[in-house]
Parts: structure tokens; C-alpha cells; sequence
């Protein structure tokens, strides 16, 4: 699949307040500077599309980008856990986030981004746990590779899946990507492609309509 065109649509903080229609989405969440909406643009082939900063917490709301003429959805949410944002803050995104991810109907798979250079850490396993306890469909994308070697990457990764062995009977779909070298974008886009032709099926559309 190729991304033709993107627009930006809308930006709210209200889930009922998010766009009607019934096409797929796929929406990318993660730590504050993970690189979220890099990856977006990265994509999406556009150097601005969704807004980037070095300065963590720059995504503040639920925002909305509609690709190929609406066929399927891309959303930019707010990063979770930045401390520096202060508490009130802090519970008012994380409302956002979740009451986001629980009620809207149209999200197809959750992106949930990992820095590939750490660790796990608790913020994102407890986040993990809290979408598997909801049943929520997500994948895993390792960002930032292009800061190591292919070596480290791989082992981080490998750590990576054995620590999430320990609570998982099964691991997610898993991406390795960088923003700035455009690595795993055809992966991404291909599992993407897979599971819109899914979600076809399954409301069992066939591929040529009435025209
Ligand atoms: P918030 O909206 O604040 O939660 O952040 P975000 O997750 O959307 O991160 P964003 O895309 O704004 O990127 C944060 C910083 O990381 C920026 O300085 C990006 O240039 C940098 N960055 C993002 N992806 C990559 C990548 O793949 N490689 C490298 N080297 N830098 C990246
Ligand atoms: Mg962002």
C-alpha cells in the first residue's frame, strides 16, 4: 500500500467529539518524545503534518488525520507519564487518553511506541498490562533505531520480548522503525494494508462495490 494523500482533520479532546464514519483506525501512543508524531510524518511522507519537538509534551490533544480520501485514519494522542507536566495535568491526558482508547468504536489497532535505547520501564509494562486487561488490539513499534547499532537493536529487542514473556502467553505484532532513516515504514504500512483488508471482511464488504 502506498499513502497517496493525508489530511489533518481535526484535533479535540473530547471522544465523542472525534470523527463519524465507520473507517479503520490507527492511532500511535507512547512516553512523551518517543516519537510519535515523527513517525506519522515519516509515514505519511509529509515533513509537518503532525507537529514534532524536542521539547517533550508537545501533543496535547486527540488529532485526527484522514488517509487515501478517507479510507482509514491516523490519530496522534498525547504522550503518557511526563512528569514534568505536573499531576493535575498529567491525570487530565491520561482521562483523555483512556476514555479514548475504551470508547472509540473505529480504533483497529493501537500503536503503542518504545524507545528502542531503554529498558522496559514501569510506565510502559503497566500500560501494556492495562490494554491487554481491556482487551484493546495493539502492536509494538521500537522507534528511534537509527541511535544504535543493529547489533544493540536487536539485542534491546530480544530483552525486550523476554521481559514481556513473562506476563504474556503471546507477544503482539512487533516494528522496528526509524523516523529519520524511513526504516520499517513498508512493514508498518503492509500490516496496516492487511488489517484494513481484515476489517473489510469482516463487515463483509466485498472489494468491488457498486461501481
Ligand atoms: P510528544 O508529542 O511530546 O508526546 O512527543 P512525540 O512522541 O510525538 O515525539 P516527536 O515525534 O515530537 O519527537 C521527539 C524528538 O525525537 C524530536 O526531536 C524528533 O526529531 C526525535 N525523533 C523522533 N523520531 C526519531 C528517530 O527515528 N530518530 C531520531 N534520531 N530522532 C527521532
Ligand atoms: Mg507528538
Amino acid at each position: 500500500m502506498e499513502i497517496n494523500n493525508a489530511k489533518y482533520v481535526i484535533s479535540n479532546v473530547d471522544v465523542d467529539k472525534c470523527p463519524q464514519g465507520n473507517a479503520p483506525e490507527y492511532a500511535f501512543i507512547g512516553r512523551s518524545n518517543v516519537g510519535k508524531s515523527s513517525l506519522i510524518n515519516m509515514l505519511t511522507r509529509r515533513k509537518a503534518l503532525a507537529k514534532t519537538s524536542q521539547i517533550p509534551g508537545k501533543t496535547l490533544l486527540i488529532n485526527h488525520f484522514s488517509i487515501n480520501d478517507g479510507e482509514w485514519n491516523i490519530v496522534d494522542l498525547p504522550g503518557y507519564g511526563f512528569a514534568a507536566r505536573g499531576k493535575k495535568q498529567r491525570e487530565e491526558i491520561d482521562r483523555i487518553i483512556r476514555s479514548y482508547i475504551l470508547r472509540r468504536e473505529q480504533l483497529t489497532c493501537l500503536f503503542v511506541l518504545l524507545d528502542v535505547r531503554h529498558k522496559p520501564q514501569k510506565v510502559d509494562m503497566d500500560f501494556l498490562r492495562w490494554l491487554g486487561e481491556n482487551g484493546v488490539p495493539f502492536a509494538i513499534i521500537f522507534t528511534k533505531a537509527d541511535k544504535l547499532s543493529k547489533t544493540a537493536v536487536s539485542a534491546n529487542v530480544d530483552f525486550y520480548r523476554k521481559e514481556l514473556l513473562k506476563e504474556w502467553e503471546e507477544l503482539p505484532p512487533v516494528f522496528i522503525t526509524s523516523s529519520e532513516k524511513k526504516t520499517g515504514r513498508e512493514e508498518l504500512l503492509g500490516f496496516i494494508d492487511d488489517t484494513n483488508a481484515a476489517v473489510r471482511e469482516q463487515c463483509g464488504e466485498t472489494e468491488d462495490s457498486e461501481n
